[in-house]
């Protein structure tokens, strides 16, 4: 296994001469441990089919879900491009910071990510790396956030860059993927990370409504430190090749698409690898943890 740290980035390295399908317990465990501590690991012209991609993403952790299609192609196999159409909707929303799944009951660990067809230009995926955030983060706004929670929800943040789907069942969800009718997910600001122990921000589009703060106020304080965390040297694009493949770790990077014209196809595979309840779950969903008032709790989507 050959490791080339990124340049110029707090996290991230690219790893070749290594079979991804055929390592033995002791090159699994340098690779997991490279992966905790540099956040993406980037594998470059690896071609991994659907199934071993599952069966690599599977090494990090049960899974969230298996390799999806993340595409501007339909399965009529026609392309869309056009404001308004569902699937562009969907893409777009990619576009802003976000951690995976904090909508979720249960936050993702991470997911591999691989390149099968790539437009000519743009469509570079980014990173941000929340523990270097942290670490510069000055003493003030750590004491303001430390025990600072948000509700994070894909209602919130969909609807804010005007991306929600058109279709609104009766009881004002959706059939896509994250719009369920569980209670909004509240997490902390600062979270643990439960391998390292290093704090992170854990921020991004579906965060917001920090309880204790009124909505203005709260925005602002989210929109301010996700400005200021996505920023170099904390920030990595990959520009894509045919057959790469990353895995990234949800826990502490940020992730978001970048635009290319849509008329180009692209077709991207995504295996979500699914978090850990003993420190993924929401505050509010877990066994015996904290719950708040039903008063406490604003609604989504507003
Ligand atoms: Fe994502």
């Amino acid at each position: 296994m050959k490791v080339q740290n990124l340049e110029g980035v707090t996290f991230g390295s690219v790893v070749t001469d290594l079979d991804l399908e055929a390592m033995d317990d002791s090159e699994w465990g340098d690779l997991y441990e490279l992966w905790i501590d540099r956040a993406l690991l980037v594998f470059p012209s690896v071609f991994l089919s659907g199934e071993r991609q599952d069966r690599f993403a599977r090494r990090f952790g049960d899974l969230e879900f298996p390799h999806a299609a993340i595409s501007n192609i339909g399965e009529d196999g026609k392309v869309h491009f056009e404001d308004g159409d569902e699937v562009v909707k969907s893409l777009r929303g990619n576009e802003g910071w976000h951690h995976d799944s904090t909508y979720m009951p249960m936050q993702a660990k991470g997911a591999v990510f691989t390149a099968e067809i790539v437009p000519q230009s743009g469509a570079a995926t980014g990173w941000a790396d929340m523990r270097a955030a942290y670490e510069e983060l000055d003493s003030e706004t750590r004491k303001r956030i430390a025990n600072l929670n948000a509700y994070h929800s894909l209602y919130y943040s969909q609807q804010r860059s005007g991306y929600l789907p058109d279709n609104e069942n009766e009881d004002g969800t959706y059939n896509m993927y994250g719009y369920h009718n569980m209670e909004v997910s509240l997490r902390p600001l600062v979270k643990f990370h439960p391998v390292t122990g290093q704090p992170n921000l854990l921020i991004g589009r579906h965060a917001h409504d920090i309880v204790g703060l009124d909505r203005e106020e709260s925005t602002q304080l989210l929109d301010d430190l996700n400005d200021w965390a996505c920023q170099p040297p904390r920030t990595y694009h990959h520009e894509w090749t045919v057959g790469d493949a990353v895995v990234w770790d949800n826990r502490r990077l940020q992730h978001r698409g970048t635009p290319f014209d849509m008329k180009e196809p692209r077709r991207m595979w995504h295996t979500r690898i699914a978090g850990d309840p003993s420190s993924e779950l929401a505050i509010n969903h877990q066994p015996d943890g904290v719950r708040l008032d039903d008063a406490a709790r604003p609604s989504t989507g507003s």
